[in-house]
């Protein structure tokens, strides 16, 4: 994996609302989106000040074509809601690529897990995962169809799709593990990838470890430095013998292997 840090004024090429409070922006990073592997995320400053003083982490939800980076994201407080606000032509600060992404194999049966706003960096590594010649399954479950995003980017692209909603609006009705629990035994995956709340995570890693598939989790914690000074974002794993430690998420994940996750906490 290519490591380059890069603190720019990204400028803004456009932000569209996908939702009641989801937007895309596309911005004008070059030296970040060529660097970027899927499963990294870039540090955001939300604001022309200091206040808020924390910068905000996001996935990179895509990134290539001439140097465009795009994110995906849900406005939760301050920092979001500032974000929102920005219009083409501005600058943003941004930092990154940051993190260690998702181990990317070439030519194998892969499973794409995602649950809600967890579609983010999967889009990315779908992309990246055929064009290295891999057969992509992408399995994506929301509340409801309208809380379902990307769909035609993700239907343009060769993956196979599954949907799954809470209240049966789209595809099967029941958690996206639920339905691919169902797939496991007919598809013979090499290996499974995860994004999305912490107890669908859990599941995930209970189901690939019933089915011995090697599997990697992009976790999230509440950040602070991003740049693994702070161990504001530590989160508990555990060694081949059980015994737990911690670990930076800015440094160490935000992917880390299923098998090594703390999930009792
Ligand atoms: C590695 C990483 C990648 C992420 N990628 C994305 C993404 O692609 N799209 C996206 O919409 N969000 C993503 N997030 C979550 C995003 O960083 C937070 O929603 C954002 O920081 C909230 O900032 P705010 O100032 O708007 O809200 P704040 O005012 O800081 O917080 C508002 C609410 O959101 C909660 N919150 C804040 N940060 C987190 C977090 N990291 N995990 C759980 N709850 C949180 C707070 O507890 C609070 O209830 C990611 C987080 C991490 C760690
Ligand atoms: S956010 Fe500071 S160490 Fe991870």
């Amino acid at each position: 994996m290519k490591l380059l840090l890069q603190d720019l004024e990204a400028e803004v090429l456009a932000s569209h609302q996908l939702g009641q409070d989801v937007y895309l922006l596309r911005l004008h990073a070059p030296l970040i989106a060529e660097a970027a592997q899927p499963g990294q995320f870039v540090h955001v400053r939300c604001s022309e000040t200091f206040d808020p003083l924390l910068r905000r982490p996001l996935s990179i939800h895509d990134a290539g074509n001439e140097g465009e980076l795009t994110l995906l994201y849900q406005v939760k407080g301050r920092g979001t809601a500032w974000l929102a606000r920005q219009q083409s032509g501005q600058k943003i600060n941004i930092l990154g690529p940051r993190g260690r992404g998702f181990t990317l194999p070439q030519n194998k049966r892969l499973a794409l897990v995602a649950g809600g706003m967890g579609m983010v960096p999967l889009l990315f590594l779908a992309r990246r995962a055929l064009e290295a010649g891999n057969e992509v399954d992408f399995f994506y479950g929301a509340r409801d169809r309208e809380q379902l995003y990307q769909l035609e980017t993700l239907k343009a692209m060769q993956v196979n799709l599954f949907l799954a909603t809470d209240d049966g609006s789209a595809g099967f009705q029941g958690p996206v593990t639920k339905l691919w629990e169902k797939y496991i035994p007919e598809r013979s995956y090499d290996r499974g990838y995860a994004c999305g709340p912490r107890p669908a995570l859990a599941a995930f890693a209970c189901l690939a470890g019933r089915a011995s598939l090697p599997a990697e989790v992009s976790l999230e914690e509440r950040m602070a430095c991003g740049l693994g000074a702070c161990r504001g974002c530590v989160t508990a794993l555990q060694d081949p013998s059980g015994n737990k430690y911690y670990e930076n998420v800015c440094t160490g994940g935000p992917v880390f292997d299923a098998v090594a996750v703390y999930w009792e906490d």
